[in-house]
């Protein structure tokens, strides 16, 4: 079995075929992959929200992802960060074998101190107990897999926690949230925020038409367009 760092490692129980979610997950051993590509682009994120606490923050900086599967966004970059020695990090994940391989990748990059692997259901919120505020909250992969009615569950506390911390604001007819032209939510003063960004419905206020695929799709289009620019920025940057 090869090193869980290496990306090829087979986190499949030998007795058992793997499970749905470990077959989703194969496509990380291609760099090429879409996965690949996206994964890239949430690291780069991961990344930036690290590079911007403030050197006064408190320990630990606090990082929780829910439905974690393999945590190489939280792990990769935890381990190479400047500030990873200071992060306390919570992977919540239901699959053995994908918190299995996140347990051995954080051992594997000499983190395992700082990234605890929960094997649970996500939905339970006694995981979170110690870990919250955090500092930064990964939903990745979960908004595809599960029902509108779970998604409006979810996201309905979160639209109320940013509005009420004045990371957003309610835009000006109070149909949605208000955003620049791109989609950055404003916060409370009206800044743009640069890495908290809104499609679909809540953009009423400022599109209206906001609600139908084709309008959903233009918008994720232009999102995706974003960030593939932003991650070749970083990418030259750290290459720099
Ligand atoms: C689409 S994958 C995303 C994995 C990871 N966040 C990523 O972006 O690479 C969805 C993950 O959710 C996990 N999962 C599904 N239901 C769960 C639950 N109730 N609690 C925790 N994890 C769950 C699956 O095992 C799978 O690893």
């Amino acid at each position: 079995m090869e090193s869980p760092l290496s990306g090829e490692r087979d986190s499949r129980p030998s007795d058992s075929a793997p499970s749905h979610w470990v077959r989703w997950h194969q496509p990380y051993d291609d760099p090429q992959s879409s996965l690949s590509l996206r994964l890239r682009t949430v690291q780069s994120m991961v990344r930036d929200v690290l590079d911007g606490v403030p050197a006064s923050h408190p320990e630990p900086i606090r990082i929780v992802s829910l439905c974690a599967g393999q945590g190489r966004d939280v792990i990769d970059v935890v381990s190479a960060h400047r500030r990873g020695p200071e992060v306390s990090a919570l992977l919540v994940e239901l699959d053995p074998a994908l918190a299995a391989f996140a347990r051995d990748r954080a051992a594997a990059a000499g983190v395992a101190d700082q990234v605890r692997v929960v094997e649970g259901d996500a939905s339970l919120s006694r995981w979170y107990a110690d870990d919250v505020p955090a500092d930064l909250v990964l939903v990745c992969g979960v908004f595809g897999n599960i029902s509108s009615a779970d998604i409006t569950a979810t996201i309905d506390p979160l639209l109320r926690g940013l509005l009420d911390s004045g990371l957003a604001r309610p835009d000006p007819l109070h149909l949605g949230i208000d955003t620049d032209a791109r989609g950055a939510v404003r916060d409370a003063a009206g800044r743009p925020a640069s890495d908290i960004v809104a499609l679909g419905p809540p953009l009423r206020g400022r599109w209206y038409e906001t609600t139908a695929i084709p309008e959903i799709r233009d918008q994720a289009a232009a999102l995706a367009r974003h960030l593939v620019t932003r991650l070749h920025r970083a990418q030259r940057g750290s290459a720099a």
